[in-house]
């Protein structure tokens, strides 16, 4: 990572920190979509894509950029997440697709900034910290798994990026949410380095999780993610991608906007 002490690190507490400042700065689906101002004048609204596995420092970079260019951030994870939540909470049977399905075509999502912190709402409900836990993210990667609930979260996905001006982030976007997107990143680093990510986040948000536990779990996912059959994650052909394990928030956010400039000016 950086070489100056006061370089920022990637770790997912700095990620949720997207789409601008100021209380109440509220976006959601397909609706009424606030917008941070925009640091960097004279870029279009592109459609922009970050792809890649846990811990990659999607997040962290995915909000930075989002801020720097004063495009909305959409957390794609943060939705499968959500509705891993709601179906716990409804008691659905995982095996029951429909029903997992219907959950996910029904959610209604709402991201809100405060300063540099941003929440997710269910049904007006702040659900920031229920779906960071390590139950939830076991559950959001086994119902990601499913094809319903893929065609309902992909729907809502496009619809919120319709109008461009828009960073998603995830694991099939360049792939399969926005195939023809502007500008498309993959991110990677070292699985230790991810796992170190991972274990430092979790333990910042008070949560006492053994490192080879978290080794594991991020592995797997990481396995599920990579060899399920519906929209498995992988490099679009035409991504640029970035390794993050040596380096700093800072280097990849001025690498990713010197390629969005670029791109804008065409
Ligand atoms: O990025 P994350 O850890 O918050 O994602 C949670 C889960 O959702 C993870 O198992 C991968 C899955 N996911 C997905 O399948 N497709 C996306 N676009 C985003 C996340």
């Amino acid at each position: 990572m950086g070489k100056a002490s006061n370089r920022k690190r990637l770790t997912r507490s700095a990620a949720r920190s997207f789409v601008g400042k100021g209380k109440g700065n509220r976006h959601r689906s397909g609706s009424t979509l606030s917008r941070p101002r925009p640091q960097s004048r004279g870029v279009e609204r592109l459609t922009i894509a970050i792809d890649g596995p846990s811990g990659a420092g999607k997040s962290t970079v995915a909000s930075s950029l989002g801020r720097r260019l004063g495009y909305l951030y959409i957390d794609t994870g943060a939705m499968y997440r959500s509705v891993a939540l709601r179906v716990k909470e409804k008691g659905v049977m995982l095996e029951d697709e429909l029903a997992v399905g219907r959950v996910a075509s029904s959610l209604h999502i709402t991201f809100a900034t405060e300063g540099d912190q941003t929440h997710v709402f269910c049904e007006g409900r702040d659900i920031t910290e229920a779906i960071r836990t390590p139950e939830i993210s076991r559950l959001a990667s086994s119902i990601s798994k499913q094809k319903g609930v893929r065609e309902a979260l992909v729907r809502i996905q496009r619809e919120m990026g319709r109008e461009g001006g828009v960073i998603l982030e995830g694991r099939d976007i360049g792939t399969v949410v926005f195939p023809d997107a502007d500008v498309k990143f993959y991110l990677d680093a070292d699985s230790d380095e991810r796992v170190r990510r991972r274990h430092h986040e979790l333990a910042e948000r008070g949560v006492k999780a053994d490192l080879e536990e978290t080794r594991g779990e991020l592995l797997q996912r990481d396995h599920n993610d990579m060899h399920r059959s519906h929209s498995p994650l992988k490099k679009a052909d035409d991504a640029l991608l970035i390794d993050t394990t040596h380096r700093s928030v800072e280097e990849i956010v001025e690498e990713m906007i010197d390629i969005v400039k670029a791109k804008s000016k065409g």
